[in-house]
């Protein structure tokens, strides 16, 4: 708490070296999962306390800033050319260049800014994100060059700002941190050990947002079913409460909040779903029956060279589990073609678990060699373009199951919380039903942030077009 405070202290300084500057702007670029974005919510938090406000343009900000995601090779190629582009921005502007996350945890990215990108004014990583104020007032009053990236596991701080994208969803992270070393995954090392938020921490914080009026909620994390199992298994004295000492309690706990009406929850390890997690799912009412279950791959063999620690089938019981015990229970998943010796027999297995399970969403991604993984080691590598052969293939698949799938929707009756005006038709209003499908309708502005029923009309595979029911 202490090393907060110190932080707002540096809040206030620069908030005082801007005291006569009052169009000070920032503008924030943030790459990959939704633990970033919520890392960039507490970002802006801080940048408004300082007086900054927000711009879209980095034309037009004193401060640009990258929030870095290092999962897979394209947004290493997204920030360098971005950073080219900043270069010729802030010779004309002067705007000061700040980095963060996940990338900077990585050597070879730092010494590439170091070599090729030296204008760089802030580098700052995944478990120093909470020193940012620190790191900025030195780069504004001091005109150094701030490097603040450590490689040991950062504490859980709480009490940061946070500036947040919607008034109607909120995400909460509840452990930081993977323990897993899945042989494709850089994570790991660029964001530590597993480590849990207290659960009196998690409960306050939603209360809170109960009260600010906030609807869902989405807990985050690397590995959310194995929330404070390594406190568990280690016996690290935790304060329980309200009776959380689990994944599954967590989620009893918070669907006992008032106000909170929808709770979602990513991302989940089919290696840790245990059956509480199950009965909780299909007890508690807010929670969406829509849940996320990485696959990666449907063949056991690769899975193994994976280290994901299940069998093809040991992930289809858990799926068949799952549905006979949880009414209307749909799924998501991600998948990963083209990871080393992966044989085309192989990957028809990734093909066949996809038609049997007709997952709600797949997100698909094509392997990426990631430094310092075993996986970029194994000798094996897949050419590219039979990894974009399987993609394609796997992508046909998909979508023609959405097809089919969205059929389903038409003529039925759905729950649907209403986000606000939708962005390609400003006269019609959008939301979202409990498994994640985007429906816009006509309707009036007072519905926004309301959970109404709707009935389906059409789909148009993204979206569904819906009606309010005798309208
Ligand atoms: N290459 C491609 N996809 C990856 N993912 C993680 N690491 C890699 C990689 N090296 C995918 C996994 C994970 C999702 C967040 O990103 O499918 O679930
Ligand atoms: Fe990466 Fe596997 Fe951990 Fe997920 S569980 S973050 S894929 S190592």
């Amino acid at each position: 708490m202490e090393k907060i405070e110190e932080q707002q202290k540096y809040i206030n300084e620069i908030k005082e070296l801007n005291k006569n500057n009052e169009n000070l702007k920032y503008c924030i670029l943030t790459m990959g999962c939704q633990l970033n974005e919520n890392d960039s919510e507490k970002l802006c938090g801080m940048l408004e306390e300082m007086g900054y406000t927000k711009t879209d343009n980095f034309e037009d900000a004193n401060i640009a800033l990258f929030n870095t995601c290092c999962v897979r090779e394209n947004a290493e190629d997204k920030l360098f050319g971005k950073l080219g582009e900043l270069k010729r921005i802030k010779e004309k502007n002067g705007t000061i260049i700040a980095i963060g996350g996940c990338m900077m945890q990585e050597q070879h990215i730092i010494d590439k800014i170091k070599h090729s990108y030296p204008f760089v004014d802030v580098i700052f990583g995944t478990h120093t994100l909470y020193r940012f104020p620190e790191d900025l007032f030195k780069a504004l009053q001091n005109k150094e060059k701030v490097k603040d990236v450590i490689d040991i596991d950062g504490e859980v701080f709480e009490g940061l700002p946070i500036k947040r994208d919607s008034k109607i969803k909120a995400s909460v992270t509840i452990m930081y941190g993977c323990n897993n070393f899945c042989t494709y995954c850089i994570v790991p090392y660029v964001r530590g050990r597993e480590r849990s938020r207290k659960p009196k921490d998690i409960i306050n914080e939603v209360k809170e947002l109960a009260k600010e009026g906030y609807k869902e909620i989405t807990l985050l994390g690397q590995n959310v079913n194995s929330y404070l199992r390594v406190e568990r298994e280690k016996n690290i004295e935790f304060e329980e409460y309200e009776g959380v000492n689990s994944f599954a309690t967590l989620l009893r706990a918070i669907n006992k909040i008032d106000g909170i009406e929808r709770i979602r929850f990513v991302s989940p390890h089919p290696k840790d779903f245990t059956d509480d997690v199950i009965v909780a799912i299909a007890d508690c009412d807010k929670v969406c029956k829509l849940i996320h279950l990485p696959l990666q791959s449907g063949n056991t063999k690769v899975l193994k060279e994976m280290n994901r620690k299940y069998t093809k089938e040991q992930y289809l019981n858990l799926v068949d589990k799952m549905k006979s015990r949880i009414p209307n229970l749909t799924l998501s998943t991600d998948i990963i073609v083209g990871f080393p010796g992966e044989t085309d027999e192989e990957f028809e297995d990734t093909l066949d678990v996809v038609r049997k399970v007709k997952f709600e969403q797949v997100y698909m991604f094509i392997y990426s060699r990631r430094v310092g993984t075993p996986g970029d080691r194994m000798p094996n590598q897949v050419p590219e373009e039979i990894k974009h052969e399987r993609f394609n293939k796997l992508k046909e698949l998909v979508e023609s199951q959405i097809e089919e799938n969205n059929q389903k929707y038409v003529g039925t009756v759905q729950k649907v919380l209403v986000e606000g005006k939708s962005k390609n038709n400003p006269n019609m209003l959008t939301g979202r039903t409990d498994s994640n499908k985007v429906v816009i309708f006509e309707g009036n502005n007072d519905l926004i942030n309301k959970i109404i029923d709707l009935k389906i009309e059409s789909e148009h595979m993204w979206y569904l077009k819906g009606c309010l029911i005798g309208g």
